[in-house]
């Protein structure tokens, strides 16, 4: 983590500052499933909250984090009421503080013998409550803050783990607690079917980062299908409210009746007398965690005797007879064979280090991102040092730092090189800026950069180019700039590897169809400064034409709704070059759409006068195609939520913001199949009100 400025602050002001940052990483965990900061720093953010906190009682608040349990939620789905709160668990963060916790323990059990402990796994995953009456499950429910979590039946229903219904016999209620996660097989399956697909789509894949954000960011689909196809699992680990049970006297029983019911247990928990002994399970599991199919991020104690758990009762947050030990972020050592220096599309160059390969955290790491200039010369990393890598359960791996005492004697700073790798021009750092670039133009990364972009989903959208194909074009000399794109030499790529009949005809077609993409979108493509979606578009609907943009002058453009100089002048000065001119000129030549769409008014006006918006992957549309499909029956699809919105459209992986606006402004949050009936006919589905 960087260095906290803060950190020296008047502990009122550092109280303050980590609750801001707490709420900060909760939300991009909790709500966006997307975390920034490795656990084990939140964590540690957490603690020094806690520890400030006891130390200065007068700075505690009823809404400080520390008494939080979760994060906020996603109000896309309808709230479910614990009876029996969710708790959250103490942390311990090394075996002496596991040994501290036995003894308060101890000493609240006072003149009772020392109590028996269940060990198991902490899964890394997404808690849930799954409700059965009378034996058939009526409701799953995320944890959310502990008092209150989301409704998310539907989609509990299509892990494959997860008991519909119990054997005759079963309680009249019993609330079952687990962790839905994703296995890493699953999760591998998962990404190489992103491969699979992309490679078919010429794209870059888009690949998911770790297995319980996936877990969790599937689990909280508003469409059931897409949670069903990513292959969730479950154990069970605690119950919740029980109505008409067996008699139960631990933990391990519980566990044993929970498994006689049909719910998944998991089989590495065991049951232990002394603390001691706890303590060398934990360093077995820490020493064997890969070895299992799915993660686990520490290794949850409970004394097993639930009349002594009842005893011991629980604090505002967790708990007391039991405590999650935390496994600390993998470090191991490796050497750093070369930093070397990589070219991004835009130009910027990024050193990366290039280690001897090491198993760290799960995975094999070779390569690992240094940032910048600066960073390298903070860490003073050089070719050749044995250096920590870290890589906590999810975050991109990282290299901490040097271990000094092996430095080889003969090691010299690294030096950032002054020239790009790629073109061999001069590398440029502008004063008071960390990003160092290559500006030539003509630099082969550039010109790959700038086709990858041109031929992009959100531009011109052309189909088997990917960023390989590109690449291999520009090295064969049979591309340099987008406009070559319509006088390919396709005898030529015939005779490349891995091109046949087939594949060259699917790109000519591709890069054909490309042709009659909308003039907002040819604006785009082309990388104008300034000119980001939204804004080519504008251009695009004010201007009308290619030509009366080329000819506008600096205070027209400015005139644009929203626009103002700074654009203005990007545009203008952007189309005074003779190579653009030349470029757009070629590009008309090649029959391009010059002029702005007008409406396609051969389909049935079906969604006259209504707004639909999009969000999230649709699996028989891309963005772009699902908003042509509402704009030619008449129907308007900005890109957020208001009060006169007809319907949001949800594919995969929605926008917690869009779908939470619109729960706030009473809009139907519609799926797939509904929008497809919403497309034809013009009306809402049964059902479909928020
Ligand atoms: S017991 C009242 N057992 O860890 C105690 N929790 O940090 C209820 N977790 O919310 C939790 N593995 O999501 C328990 N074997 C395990 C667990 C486990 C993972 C999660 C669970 C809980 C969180 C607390």
């Amino acid at each position: 983590m960087a260095p906290d400025p803060t950190s020296h602050d008047d502990p009122a002001t550092r109280v303050a500052a980590l609750r801001a940052l707490i709420d900060r990483h909760a939300a991009a965990y909790y709500e966006r499933d997307a975390p920034e900061i490795p656990d084990a720093d939140y964590d540690r953010l957490l603690r020094e909250l806690l520890e400030l906190e006891t130390a200065h009682p007068e700075l505690a608040a009823p809404d400080s984090p520390t008494r939080r349990v979760g994060g906020p939620m996603n109000t896309a789905f309808s709230p479910v009421v614990h009876q029996v709160p969710m708790m959250s668990l103490h942390n311990a963060f090394d075996l002496d503080e596991l040994t501290a916790w036995s003894e308060r323990v101890e000493r609240r059990l006072e003149g009772q013998p020392v109590p028996a402990f269940s060990v198991e796994l902490k899964f890394d995953g997404l808690a849930i409550s799954l409700r059965y009456e009378n034996g058939v499950l009526v409701q799953g429910a995320t944890r959310g803050d502990g008092m209150v979590g989301e409704d998310v039946t539907h989609n509990v229903r299509t892990i494959g783990d997860i008991p519909e219904s119990l054997p005759a016999g079963a309680p009249s209620v019993l609330e079952v607690r687990g962790e839905v996660y994703m296995r890493l097989s699953s999760f591998a399956a998962l990404n190489a079917r992103q491969v699979a697909h992309a490679d078919i789509s010429g794209r870059e894949p888009k690949l998911y980062v770790n297995p319980r954000n996936t877990a969790a960011g599937s689990l909280r689909q508003i469409d059931a299908a897409i949670t069903a196809d990513r292959d969730l699992s479950f154990f069970c680990y605690q119950l919740g409210m029980v109505e008409g049970g067996p008699e139960l006297t631990t933990h391990t029983e519980t566990l044993a009746w929970l498994e006689s019911l049909g719910f998944p247990v998991n089989e590495h928990t065991v049951t232990r007398t002394s603390i001691d002994e706890v303590a060398a399970r934990v360093r077995e599991l820490d020493d064997r965690r890969h070895e299992f199919d799915y993660e686990f991020d520490g290794v949850v104690v409970k004394v097993d005797d639930l009349r002594l758990q009842a005893e011991l009762g629980a604090d505002a947050k967790a708990p007391r007879w039991a405590i999650a030990y935390k496994l600390p972020p993998e470090e191991r050592t490796t050497r750093l064979l070369d930093i070397e220096v990589s070219i991004g599309p835009s130009g910027q160059a990024t050193p990366f280090a290039v280690l001897e390969p090491v198993f760290v955290g799960g995975v094999t790491v070779a390569t690992a991102t240094l940032h910048n200039q600066d960073q390298v010369a903070a860490k003073d990393v050089r070719p050749g040092d044995m250096v920590i890598v870290r890589r906590a359960g999810d975050v991109i791996p990282e290299v901490v730092g040097p271990v000094l005492s092996e430095r080889p004697k003969d090691s010299v700073p690294w030096e950032f090189p002054k020239d790009c790798p790629v073109c061999g021009e001069p590398l440029v750092r502008p004063e008071g800026v960390a990003a160092t670039h290559c500006v030539n133009f003509h630099c082969d990364r550039q010109i790959r950069g700038r086709i990858e972009h041109f031929a992009g989903r959100a531009a011109m959208d052309i189909e088997f180019l990917g960023e390989k194909n590109v690449d291999r074009f520009v090295s064969a000399g049979l591309l340099d700039d987008v406009a070559g794109l319509y006088s390919l030499d396709y005898d030529a790529i015939l005779a490349m590897e891995g091109f046949q009949e087939k594949s060259v005809d699917n790109l000519r077609r591709a890069i054909e169809a490309s042709k009659s993409k909308p003039l907002g979108n040819l604006l785009f493509g082309l990388r104008i400064p300034e000119i980001g979606q939204v804004n080519a578009q504008t251009l695009a609907a004010s201007f009308g034409t290619m030509d009366r943009i080329m000819d506008a002058t600096v205070e027209e453009i400015a005139a644009v709704d929203g626009f103002g100089t700074v654009i203005a002048e990007a545009v203008h000065d952007w189309f005074a070059r003779d190579a653009a001119r030349d470029l757009v000129s070629r590009l008309a030549a090649a029959g391009l759409t010059m002029e702005a769409a007008r409406v396609d008014d051969s389909q049935e006006q079906t969604l006259e006068g209504k707004t639909v918006v999009v969000s999230g992957t649709l699996r028989g549309f891309t963005r772009d195609g699902a908003k042509e499909a509402i704009v030619a029956r008449g129907g308007k699809s900005p890109g957020s939520v208001s009060k006169k919105t007809t319907a949001l459209v949800v594919g995969a992986d929605p926008g917690a913001s869009k779908v939470a606006k619109a729960e706030e402004a009473g809009v139907p949050v519609i799926d797939e199949a509904a929008f497809v009936s919403l497309l034809e006919t013009g009306e809402l589905p049964e059902g479909s009100k928020p």
